[in-house]
């Protein structure tokens, strides 16, 4: 079954096909950073702009990525763009959560779509959608890994927007355990960088100074101690859930600037280094004690956030001392992508039905 996937929450337009939630067969992105660049942020009327200037552009490449020679489904495959052929077999798009306007050009682009091809509409959560991302495979690396196998797993979506731990007792049942109650671990780093004027997005430029400065001073004893982002039991803003299982960066970010003021950006090598150790010790620390609490066979890690080479090696340590694998995607589908949403949509094919075709974008739509 070959699900085309549609994704326009943020700032990437980006169109996949996946054949059987796994096998990757096309997968285009396009970034819309550098229009946010001088911004040092998203601006949602931009990135709606040009989702609407690119979407038809994005979804075109990826059909005729997946044209040309694919074995038994050749004539399919050759025939993709063919409103009245079934070589693909509906179509899934992101309606939550994300930026409202954005959301909008994908769920309307897709439902047009859909209806014009007379296959049904999927519609996926994007934070599901990145706890699929370790599942996805290309057609020559193999058979790739089963969802099924590694259940109950623990999901980790670490990303721009948000930072959840997720229960996943079996695949396609989530819960929300634990989560940050203010920022997001992406968006700790971005504002950190924004604060120490090394540009946007600030997760990629802080890992690469982190790395450095650690591979030259591999010491952790000399890092500045910044707060871990531990929250205090019984505040109203855990929301019934358990302050072992949530993080708070707030008041890290605050710390940063703090130190700032006072010593100066000076050392930033080291700054940045002591920042980002703060923020991975924070999520190695929670991921920890929710694998303690009950039995997972696997930690499965989704959202920009993964690309992080720190935050990958502290919870393969982690994962390493629970006796568990970590399932992490390829690079390539750790930002946001198509594949996920077309991956995630061959399980939750059968969810909603035809009122797929009626759903609104969900600008807050949780885990679950
Ligand atoms: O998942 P994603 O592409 O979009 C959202 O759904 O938010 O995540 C984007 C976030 C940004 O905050 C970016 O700074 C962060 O992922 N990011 C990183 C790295 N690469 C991207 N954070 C830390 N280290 C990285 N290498
Ligand atoms: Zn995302």
């Amino acid at each position: 079954m070959n699900i085309l996937g549609i994704e326009t929450s943020c700032d990437e337009t980006a169109a996949a096909i996946v054949r059987d939630g796994r096998e990757v067969l096309a997968n285009v992105v396009y970034t819309q950073i550098p229009l946010h660049q001088p911004y040092g942020g998203v601006v949602p009327e931009i990135a709606s702009r040009a989702h609407i200037e690119k979407i038809t552009e994005v979804v075109s490449a990826a059909l005729r990525e997946c044209q040309g020679p694919k074995g038994e489904d050749e004539e399919a495959n050759s025939n993709l763009q063919a409103a009245n052929h079934k070589p693909i077999d509906a179509v899934a798009v992101t309606y939550g959560p994300g930026l409202s306007p954005a959301l909008i050009v994908g769920v309307n682009f897709a439902k047009g779509l859909a209806a014009s091809l007379n296959v049904p509409l999927i519609a996926i959560n994007h934070l599901e959608a990145h706890l699929h991302t370790p599942f996805l495979h290309l057609p020559d690396d193999g058979e790739g890994t089963r969802p099924e196998d590694f259940m109950p797993a623990l999901g980790l979506v670490v990303s721009g927007g948000h930072t959840n731990w997720v229960d996943m007792p079996e695949y396609g049942k989530y819960e929300t355990i634990g989560q940050t109650l203010d920022d997001a671990a992406g968006e700790a780093f971005d504002k950190a960088a924004k604060l120490l004027g090394l540009g946007y997005p600030g997760g990629p430029v802080i890992d690469r100074i982190a790395k450095e400065y650690l591979a030259a001073h591999p010491s952790l004893r000399d890092l500045i101690p910044f707060p871990k982002g531990r929250p205090r039991d019984g505040v109203s803003a855990l929301a019934g859930l358990p302050a072992e299982l949530c993080v708070s960066f707030s008041g890290l970010k605050t710390a940063l600037l703090r130190y700032v003021q006072r010593e100066g950006s000076g050392e930033t090598e080291r700054i940045v280094a002591s920042y980002q150790e703060a923020i991975v010790q924070a999520l190695a620390e929670r991921t920890a004690t929710a694998l303690r609490r009950r039995p997972y066979k696997a930690l499965v890690l989704g959202g920009g956030v993964s690309l992080n080479s720190r935050v990958r090696a502290v919870l393969s340590d982690v994962c390493r001392r629970a006796k568990i694998p970590l399932l992490m995607a390829k690079p390539k589908f750790c930002g946001d992508n198509g594949a996920m949403i077309a991956g995630l949509a061959y399980y939750r094919r059968n969810i909603m039905g035809d009122d797929a075709m009626r759903v609104d974008v969900s600008p807050s739509l949780e885990v679950g």
